[in-house]
């Protein structure tokens, strides 16, 4: 296996690619017409209105400064995130964040005061929709927008097109984004994005005190309370539009994936009804997996949401899966050919369910990856004992595809390494170990992690979280000692 391998792109189409122009295009128009919504109010007369309109060559530098700023994003995305930029939706979602946020700074601009603008409100949702990478690079365009749409709404109202308070909208949109990035990326409960949305607002804080000093005929402690407004703003409108952004562009935000893995959610609460035994299994899986992400640098929730759900294919026949049989082995009575199919078909299912309750196309596809493409042992060798002839194997093999992503790769080590201890009668550390070391081996063997791009560090790193969080949860007890208590004999 090689060390790493390459991360692949998706293939492009002409017809990808005209998508991706023709999203730029039209919000480049929208951008345009924000902009001259902004200056309908800003000019405040009509004839003011008319006055700016009639110079077309205001209009056409700020287009061009717009078309400049939006290309840099595609040329950007073009070379650092290809399959990011290849989905039109996504570049739908970044430019919709950018337009509420211009729309919302614009009217905090004009009826509030300059400080008070929702400025982190773009990192944020670009934040917690995609990840930091782009929170950042989404943040510098949104700063760079403002500014310029600023410039010429200065125009457009009589006053001077450049004034120190544009270098001081620039200074302090750029760096509230930038904390806001860095200061929420953890963040899961909406308390805690409260509390430090005020660490947000202190870049906008700073500014006032320099303009205050700069400014003559400045309320002073008008713009102070102002600009400590400013990152709870940007949360507050964030917390209501972050369902709005998750429903449209069918993403999952941390918040959604806490949600999931609540007790209470849909599919959880029918799979503890209906198939305790895959709960419970999910539950430790769902530990290991989580630990194994924390360790090697992934999404710790993403890994834990679908450790939950991965088994959720069960749902359709629960009683054909050991962990939920008691007595009644249904299996007995089928061809192992038959059971093969039935076992086989939980990851497909599961895949099916997950689409169509719009949990996470993310999680529905570790779902049908989690067995990849290894072999149903126990029924080939079943049906070896049924034949004198040859049975193939690939009719004992899941239908795979194989792990795509290291998420993928964790939960189908988390899952046989739990199953396996699970059977084993001494789980001591070092029975947990063999078992643990010789199924990775095995999925090695069979090819299963060529296709994401795991490196040998991180399945040795994996390896060795999952051993420590399998002998956490099977530790060996002391026997406790009977003792009679008023004459009562207990022993537990
Ligand atoms: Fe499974
Ligand atoms: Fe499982």
């Amino acid at each position: 296996m090689k060390e790493m391998k390459a991360k692949k792109s998706m293939p492009w189409s002409n017809k990808d690619g005209a998508k991706v122009i023709f999203v730029y295009v039209i919000n480049l128009i929208i951008l345009s017409l924000i902009f001259l919504a902004g200056v309908a109010v800003r000019a405040n007369r009509f004839d003011a209105f008319k006055e700016f309109l009639a110079h077309p060559q205001d209009f056409l530098s700020f287009a061009i400064l717009v078309l400049l700023s939006i290309g840099f994003m595609a040329v950007y995305f073009l070379f650092e995130d290809r399959d990011f930029l290849h989905s039109p939706i996504n570049s739908q979602m970044l430019f919709l964040i950018i337009e509420l946020a211009l729309i919302a700074c614009f009217v905090f601009q004009n009826y509030v005061s300059q400080f008070s603008m929702p400025i982190a409100l773009v990192a944020l949702l670009t934040l917690f929709l995609s990840d930091t990478r782009k929170s950042s690079f989404v943040n510098v365009i949104f700063s760079f927008l403002l500014l310029v749409f600023s410039a010429y709404l200065n125009l457009a109202g009589g006053s001077e097109m450049f004034s120190l308070n544009l270098i001081y909208l620039y200074l302090m949109t750029f760096s509230s984004g930038i904390v806001a990035t860095y200061l929420m990326s953890n963040v899961y409960s909406r308390s805690k994005l409260l509390v430090r949305s005020l660490v947000v607002s202190i870049p906008c804080v700073l500014c006032v005190c320099l303009s205050a000093i700069t400014t003559t005929g400045m309320n002073f402690v008008k713009e102070l309370i102002a600009s400590a407004c400013s990152g709870p703003l940007a949360v507050a409108i964030f917390i209501v539009f972050l369902p709005i952004f998750e429903g449209l562009f069918k993403k999952v935000s941390c918040f959604k994936f806490a949600e999931l893995t609540d007790h209470n959610s849909k599919l959880i609460k029918k799979m503890i009804e209906q198939a305790p035994g895959t709960f419970n299994h999910a539950i430790i899986v769902s530990n290991i997996a989580e630990a194994c992400a924390t360790a090697i640098g992934e999404d710790a929730l993403l890994a834990r949401t679908c450790a939950y759900y991965h088994d959720i294919g069960k749902l359709r026949r629960p009683e054909f899966f050991k962990e939920n049989q008691s007595d009644v082995n249904l299996h007995d009575d089928l061809t192992p050919e038959l059971s093969a199919n039935i076992i086989r078909s939980h990851a497909q299912d599961g895949y099916n369910l997950l689409i169509k309750n719009r949990i996470s196309e993310k999680v529905a596809n570790v779902c049908l990856e989690h067995h990849g493409t290894t072999p149903m042992l126990f029924f080939y060798d079943k049906a070896k004992k049924f034949t004198d002839g040859e049975v193939d194997i690939n009719q004992f093999c899941y239908a795979g595809p194989k792990p795509q992503t290291k998420i993928a790769a964790i939960m189908m080590i988390a899952d046989s390494a739990e199953a396996a201890t699970r059977t084993l009668t001494d789980r001591s550390a070092e029975n947990v170990t063999q078992v643990v070391r010789s199924i990775v081996n095995d999925r090695m063997k069979l090819g299963q992690f060529e296709e994401c791009d795991i490196t040998l560090k991180e399945l040795n790193i994996i390896i060795g979280t999952t051993i420590n969080t399998l002998t956490g949860v099977y530790h060996s007890r002391v026997e406790y000692p009977k003792v009679t208590l008023e004459g009562i004999e207990i022993q537990n």
